[in-house]
């Protein structure tokens, strides 16, 4: 569970008296190191005549979007508050990603601005987190190159944000802490939601897979499942505080609760989920092919809240390739599976992954890739060329692909992907759906952007009163991936 409650958060603060020794226990120890930096926070305030600004930013998926909120949470019970411009912070975190190359060149890239501003601006801290730090070569690299980093720490000790925080508040050098590994979960700290209508909620942390180009076991760690009675605790708190969609993380949610003290299958978390009330709407990802479950389908199809949208990872159509990828399912498997799911639930929408490029990919292995995709006909698929991670099995193969060919076979999938996916959207002409309306529209403020069950999204007159509501909506005209359409009584 997470706390947004100040009331609550409050309550604890008052009974820890930080002229005492930090306590052992989390998540008590974290809050002590919350009272301690609003100490150093308010002192550096009142020098500079104004308050402390902190801006948070992300990369990559929806996990370190997770993570980005509690980091936020844990800021501002310090003090700080949020501000979206670099320039004019006192405080900034890369939450950084390293599923593929360019999201570390990225990473680097901004680093360099970053010193120009605080060169400036001498008291600004420059905070590293998240799957790039957990690469050896990384660190060395900031360590010798990057000199006027503050702190840099991993995704297994995020948690402890706080106490690293009062650590380089009390320290000149350079604050690094990072864990190869950990089985623990730390339960009940703060959080700062970005939406105040729906969540993500983690179900568990790590991945076993190891696909063998992915780099997200090494820097994620094996798999955890969080304890279900924690996750209901969480969500009932969520839902009484407005929440009314929730989106449940992992890397691999289709293998939850294996690993628990008392085992208990995904299929089960979601009935057990689809039971509170108040809450309308229950989105997962990622599901892995080789462990989606036909008690899954089963229940998928007999639900009233989980929302008909599957986002089904295929990575390749060639069987020789996904052997090489340690996928663990054949075209052909892959393929009964979608009949399956399809049969089951008409109205599914189906997204996925694909890279392209991956060694030893002969232009028959891509024309297999095309042949899955025309036939599940994907609502879309997000594309990647295959980057190489050092560390992973797949570095080290022979036949790495040309940028060339890479970028050919990529152009050719992105068509063929944007051609169905545009057909398959447009079948919902003229159909009313039932949409929970997001945020007003960045283009027109008469309009504000729905989203459907099936993860299409919906344009239509209106104000902000209706952020937050599920309300029905008829769909007018289909612009390939999103509709335009008008709000029904
Ligand atoms: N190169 C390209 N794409 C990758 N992905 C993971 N690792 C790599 C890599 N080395 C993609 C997969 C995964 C998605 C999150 O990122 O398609 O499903
Ligand atoms: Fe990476 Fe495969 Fe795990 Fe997904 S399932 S995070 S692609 S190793």
């Amino acid at each position: 569970m997470e706390y947004n409650n100040n009331k609550e958060i409050e309550k604890i603060l008052e009974e820890i008296d930080i002229s005492e020794e930090a306590p052992i226990e989390e998540p008590m120890r974290q809050y002590y190191f919350i009272k301690k930096g609003r100490a150093y926070v308010a002192e550096l305030s009142e020098k500079l005549d104004r308050p402390l600004y902190v801006c948070v930013n992300t990369f990559g998926c929806q996990m370190n979007a997770k993570d980005s909120e509690k980091l936020l949470g844990i800021l501002e019970q310090m003090g700080y508050k949020e501000e979206t411009d670099e320039n004019k912070a006192d405080f900034v975190i890369y939450n950084t990603c390293t599923v593929r190359e360019n999201a570390n060149l990225r990473v680097y890239g901004r680093l360099g601005q970053l010193n120009r501003i605080k060169k400036k601006n001498p008291h600004m801290m420059i905070g590293l987190c998240g799957c790039m730090m957990q690469e050896p070569e990384v660190v060395e690299k900031l360590k010798k190159s990057y000199r006027f980093v503050d702190l840099i720490f991993g995704t297994h000790n995020i948690y402890k944000f706080a106490e690293l925080i009062v650590t380089c508040f009390e320290s000149e050098r350079m604050v690094i802490d990072i864990w190869k590994d950990t089985d623990k979960i730390v339960e009940d700290l703060p959080t700062d939601r970005k939406y105040s209508f729906k969540s993500g909620v983690n179900i568990m942390f790590g991945c076993n897979n190891f696909c063998s180009y992915c780099i997200v076991p090494y820097v994620r760690g094996r798999e955890r499942s969080r304890n279900p009675k924690d996750i209901i605790r969480e969500i009932e708190k969520l839902v009484a505080d407005g929440v009314v969609e929730v989106m449940l993380l992992g890397q691999n949610v289709n293998s939850y609760g294996k690993n628990l003290d008392e085992p208990m299958t995904f299929a089960q978390l979601l009935q057990e989920i689809e039971k509170i009330e108040g809450l309308e709407r229950i989105r997962f990802m990622t599901s892995h092919p080789k462990d989606l479950s036909d008690e899954l389908i089963e229940v998928m199809a007999h639900s009233k809240k989980i929302c008909k949208h599957l986002h089904l990872p295929v990575q390749s159509g060639s069987t020789d390739i996904l052997k090489k990828m340690n996928r663990r399912y054949t075209k052909e498997q892959y393929l009964l599976l979608v009949e399956k799911i399809k049969k089951a639930i008409p109205d599914i929408s189906l997204t996925t992954d694909i890279i392209v490029g991956f060694p030893g990919e002969t232009e028959e292995d891509f024309q297999e890739t095309l042949d899955v995709v025309r036939k599940v006909r994907y609502d879309s698929a997000f594309t990647f060329q295959y980057s190489k991670r050092t560390g992973t099995p797949a570095a080290v193969l022979e036949d790495q692909i040309s940028p060339e060919v890479m970028k050919d076979r990529f152009d050719r999938l992105l068509k063929e992907v944007q051609t169905i996916s545009a057909e398959v959207c447009s079948v919902h002409k003229g159909t009313i759906q039932r949409v929970l309306v997001e945020t007003k529209n960045d283009h027109d403020e008469h309009l504000v952007t729905g989203r459907m069950s099936n993860n299409l999204l919906v344009h239509f007159p209106g104000d902000a009163s209706l952020i937050g509501k599920l309300v029905d909506v008829e769909l007018k005209e289909c612009h390939g991936f999103y509709y335009m359409g008008e709000i029904v009584s």
